[in-house]
């Protein structure tokens, strides 16, 4: 079927995701919009996060007729994913499900981690996901405040991020896990210095990989899979930030399918309308 795959993420996190769609899925058309003029979600309230993703999942199916949708966003997820797969048309793809999948997947002493933003880790979604599972590990979270914000700025290596991320990852080293789950897709730009932090014996699982198998395998069964390759996949990068820093960051942590990037604009709210006197 010849209409795009929709994704969406507060800014260059859900790239990640983008990257292992376009190749495991490379006829698929793809609108990608990353939020960046309100990045970073994480800290925000549960319930604007819920409001940006409808505005953006919406103008997905309305604006570019998206198939369906993948929030490529642990926290939006968090916040949103049950509301967006019971009022979207198209299915809805979340990426914490897949992750807890793949965490559970991969740990052999069954002492697991996640870490993701505040907003993910405080809404226990990853709690609930993995008690899904049915597998019998003991999960410890952790939140890693400032991480995002680090990647947004194009800063994925060097001695502040390390001392950073000894900080936050003390507690899920302590908790002596094999295992540790990326709960934000902001994260894997991050995984030499994760890695280091954690040491050479910490397996670390993203969820990206996982995700676009659960979205090939959902567009599959809906027979929404575009067949005839006629032509080259087109792939689309929108931002609500400034366009070339988007199109320059992003090529750099996507690759070359990142030519250019267009303007999002998020729905003018009665909240922020301005008001207009006579
Ligand atoms: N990539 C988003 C996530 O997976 C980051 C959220 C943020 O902007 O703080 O949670």
């Amino acid at each position: 079927m010849d209409r795009p795959i929709g994704m969406f993420d507060s800014g260059f996190g859900g790239l990640t995701v983008a990257r292992a769609l376009i190749d495991l899925l490379p006829d698929e058309d793809l609108v990608y919009i990353g939020d960046t003029g309100r990045y970073p979600y994480g800290s925000r309230p549960q319930a604007e996060v819920r409001e940006f993703a409808r505005q953006l999942a919406w103008s997905l199916v309305n604006d570019h007729d998206a198939k369906a949708i993948v929030v490529a966003c642990n926290t939006a997820a968090a916040a949103a994913l049950d509301e967006l797969v019971d009022e979207l048309p198209v299915p809805v793809i979340g990426v914490i499900e897949p992750g807890a999948r793949a965490l559970v997947a991969a740990t052999r002493t069954g002492r697991v981690g996640v870490i993701g933003t505040v907003g993910t880790v405080m809404s226990g979604a990853y709690d609930r996901a993995v008690a899904h599972t049915g597998v019998a590990v003991v999960l410890t979270a952790a939140a890693c405040p400032g991480f995002v914000e680090f990647v947004e700025r194009g800063q994925t290596s060097g001695d502040e991020i390390a001392i950073l991320a000894d900080r936050l990852l003390a507690p899920v080293k302590a908790a002596g896990v094999d295992t540790l789950l990326l709960g934000c897709t902001h994260y894997p730009y991050l995984a030499r210095v994760i890695g280091q932090a954690m040491g050479p014996a910490v397996t670390l699982v993203s969820s990206a990989d996982e995700t676009a198998f659960a979205a090939s395998a959902q567009l599959r069964e809906a027979g929404l899979l575009r067949l005839s390759s006629t032509r080259p996949a087109v792939h689309r990068f929108l931002s609500s930030g400034d366009i070339g820093w988007f199109a320059d960051l992003g090529r750099r942590l996507l690759g070359p399918e990142l030519a250019h990037a267009g303007s999002w604009e998020p729905p003018v709210t009665a909240t922020d309308a301005p008001i207009v006197s006579h």
